[in-house]
């Protein structure tokens, strides 16, 4: 994926004033986005943008992450090309002021006898579920844990999974209305996702709240070749049951349940999936995006794991790519009115974007 969309400096917006939300609307601050990976934060120091606030974190010497603005209160130097010192504290890499895990500074080395308690830098709540880390950029009071969603499940030994990440130059949007359209799976993906009957077969969308569900059920189609190996069960006929459902802005959840009536394997009849998107907008056109792939079949094997990192990186960069391309049409042409088509088959994205527009609206009421 290359880098042109950056270079942009005029980004057209999808259409002014409609009821949906478009690559140009506000991010959703009110809401929890994966900061990382929870194995890959230790005690040094990483940075990070989230919805274009650069953060500096690291676990501390009692395993709490933690995440503060990365920039020194002082000249704005960023405090990850800082020193982490021994009891938890950063100090800057310019003129070496300190600051603790509050955020608060605690030393001016040039003025050991001033008050530091008017000196900050902004601390964001973090949550560690393994094997993801959650960061809060809105209000700290609204950053309630039990808004993130539960997945403690993947820790057991009842599933396997495969995961991945990318980073990707487009509005986050994209890339949820992409996970609520499957009907690109025949196209984008050919046989990998796709079967002949998939994109055409009819689609339930249900609402609950903001959550959105896409559901349909495939009857009498083999398994997709993604899973042929691994599934074992050849060309069987199977139901395919798939539900791709917007969460939050910043996570979609998809599962299916592959019914093989036959019971081709030892009379087994049920094979359940369940994919996990970690969607975080680093700006309003660049995104980073995690993801794991779950699976109730072979759930100790190590191989199949590496084999569904592997093939979901390759197949999920197939979706960045196209998003990349559209991106790159709404930035860089010269098309002003241009409007978008909707069909059918995007009822549930339109929702999902209805819903954001609304939240978006919301977050941006100005207190009188
Ligand atoms: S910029 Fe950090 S101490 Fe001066
Ligand atoms: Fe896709």
């Amino acid at each position: 994926m290359d880098g042109s969309v950056k270079e942009r400096t005029n980004p057209k917006s999808a259409k002014t004033g409609s009821a949906i939300a478009d690559r140009d609307t506000p991010l959703i601050k009110d809401c929890w986005y994966v900061l990382d990976w929870s194995a890959e934060v230790s005690n040094e120091l990483k940075n990070r943008m989230v919805l274009g606030q650069d953060l500096v974190y690291f676990r501390d010497q009692e395993g709490e992450v933690c995440a503060l603005q990365n920039r020194c209160a002082h000249r704005c130097f960023p405090l990850h090309r800082s020193n982490l010192l021994e009891n938890d504290t950063i100090q800057c890499g310019y003129h070496g002021l300190i600051y603790n895990t509050s955020g608060q500074c605690v030393k001016i080395p040039s003025a050991p006898d001033k008050k530091t308690s008017g000196i900050k830098v902004q601390k964001y709540p973090v949550v560690d579920r393994a094997p993801m880390i959650w960061v809060w950029p809105g209000d700290p009071e609204k950053a309630d844990p039990a808004l993130i969603p539960d997945y403690d499940w993947v820790n057991t030994k009842e599933w396997g999974y495969g995961h991945g990440y990318y980073h990707l130059d487009g509005n986050y949007l994209a890339i949820h209305e992409n996970l609520m359209d499957i009907t690109h799976f025949s196209f984008l993906h050919g046989s990998a996702l796709g079967t002949p009957g998939h994109a055409e077969s009819k689609i339930d969308v249900t609402i609950e709240g903001s959550v959105v569900d896409n559901y349909r059920i495939n009857h009498g189609e083999h398994v997709p070749d993604l899973h042929r190996d691994y599934m074992g069960i050849g060309f069987a006929p199977v139901t395919r049951d798939s539900h791709s459902k917007f969460m939050t802005p910043g996570f979609h959840y998809a599962y299916s349940l592959y019914m093989d009536p036959a019971g081709t394997i030892d009379g087994r009849k049920d094979y359940r999936l369940r994919i996990l998107h970690f969607i975080s907008p680093e700006t309003q056109y660049t995104t980073n995006y995690w993801w794991m792939f779950a699976r109730d079949f072979k759930p100790e094997d190590k191989k199949a794991s590496q084999f569904y990192s592997d093939t979901t990186l390759d197949v999920f960069r197939e979706d960045g790519d196209a998003i990349e391309w559209m991106e790159q049409q709404w930035a860089n042409e010269d098309r002003p009115d241009f409007q978008e088509t909707h069909v059918p088959a995007d009822k549930g994205a339109v929702e999902m974007r209805r819903i954001i527009k609304r939240m978006a609206e919301e977050e941006n009421i100005q207190p009188k």
